[in-house]
Formats: structure tokens, C-alpha cells, sequence
């Protein structure tokens, strides 16, 4: 059950995504399923210079965007829960509609009918009426919502340790134990 989904969307913030998946890579016992949008392969090459394979590399599992017959897109799959990070505009919007038209949505519908964590890393600014809606919308189906914009009383001298203040919310909010980030009073 420690089967951790990941979805990467066309939103900038790409590092947040590979943070994430290099702490789950080091917990014990955690598999990751990575789904990429079409959109976050663009954003990819622009924010890390690379092909999508050094993102993959860092998944046990990686799946087609356009196969919504992966285990994944089922209820039936155990999973402890999916994080969509970053969460573009579009993204969001169609998770809070219930729009599945891709695997990534799909498994995010699936995660919020069998009432599983989904959290939705939005990464926009600023934020116009439709997304805040979508937010909205989203939260009331079961989602939550943590923007990527990280704390400073941690103290934080490198990009990492941004990121990191991130990772750790995201394991704080599926129940993974792994020391990332620094707690409050704890820098
Ligand atoms: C370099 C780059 C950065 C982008 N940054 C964002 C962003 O921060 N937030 C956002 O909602 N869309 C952003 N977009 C636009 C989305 O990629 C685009 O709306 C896409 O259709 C989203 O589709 P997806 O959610 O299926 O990935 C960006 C696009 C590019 C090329």
C-alpha cells in the first residue's frame, strides 16, 4: 500500500516534482507511478534543459499520459495516495470539474472517488476567479491543496532547501515518515 502516484503537469516548478521523487526514491518500501502531461514534457525541457528521462529515471513505475487503461486510471489499484505537482491552471480545472481525459486526470478522479489523499501542488500567479474557483470546487471533493510557495522560517540558504519545505508537506499529508526539511523550531 505505499504505492505513491505522481503527476507532473505543464505548470513551471519541474524541480518540485524531482525533489519529490528523489525523497520517495530513498524511503523504503515506496513505489512511485509517474504520469507526465503532454504540457509538462514542454515545461521539462525548458526548466531542466533535459529530456524527460532524468525526471523517469527517478520513477519505479512511468506511464503513457495517453494509456487510461494503466492501473493507475482503476479504483481497484491500492495506492496511498497521488500527488499532482506542479498543478497547472488547466489541470486543476479539469480535476475539480471531474474532467478525465488523460491519465493523470483520470487517476486524480479515481483517487478522489475512493477517497484517497490527492494533493494538487498549484504553482500560479497571480491567481484569476476560475482557478480560485477550481481550487474551491476541488478541496470540496476531498482534494487539498498546497501551493508551491514555501516557508522562510526554516531558513533556507539553497534552491533544495525550498523544494525541500515542499517534499516535506507533500510526505507530511500521505503519512510517510522521512526527515527532509526541517520542522518549526526545529531549523
Ligand atoms: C515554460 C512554460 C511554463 C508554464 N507555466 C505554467 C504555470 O506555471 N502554470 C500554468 O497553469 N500553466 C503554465 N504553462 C501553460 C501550460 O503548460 C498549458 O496551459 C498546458 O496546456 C497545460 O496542460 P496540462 O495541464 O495538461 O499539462 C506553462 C507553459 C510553458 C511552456
Amino acid at each position: 500500500m505505499n504505492r505513491v502516484v505522481v503527476g507532473i503537469s505543464g505548470a513551471s516548478g519541474v524541480p518540485y516534482a524531482a525533489d519529490l521523487l528523489e525523497t520517495l526514491r530513498r524511503i523504503e518500501g515506496v513505489e512511485t507511478h509517474l504520469v507526465l502531461t503532454q504540457g509538462a514534457k514542454r515545461v521539462i525541457a525548458e526548466e531542466l534543459g533535459a529530456s524527460p528521462k532524468q525526471l523517469t529515471a527517478l520513477a519505479d513505475v512511468v506511464h503513457d499520459d495517453r494509456d487510461v487503461g494503466a492501473p493507475i486510471a482503476s479504483g481497484s489499484f491500492p495506492t496511498r495516495g497521488m500527488v499532482v505537482i506542479p498543478c497547472s491552471a488547466t489541470t486543476l480545472a479539469k480535476v475539480a470539474h471531474g474532467l478525465a481525459d488523460n491519465l493523470l486526470t483520470r487517476a486524480a478522479y479515481v483517487h478522489l472517488k475512493e477517497r484517497r489523499p490527492l494533493i494538487l501542488v498549484p504553482r500560479e500567479a497571480p491567481l484569476p476567479l476560475p482557478s480560485l474557483r477550481a481550487m474551491v470546487q476541488a478541496a470540496e471533493a476531498g482534494a487539498v491543496i498546497l501551493p508551491a510557495s514555501p516557508g522562510f522560517y526554516h531558513k533556507p540558504q539553497t534552491i533544495p532547501d525550498l523544494l525541500g519545505f515542499i517534499t516535506q508537506r507533500v510526505l507530511d499529508l500521505l503519512g510517510l515518515e522521512y526527515p527532509r526539511s526541517p520542522r518549526w523550531k526545529e531549523a
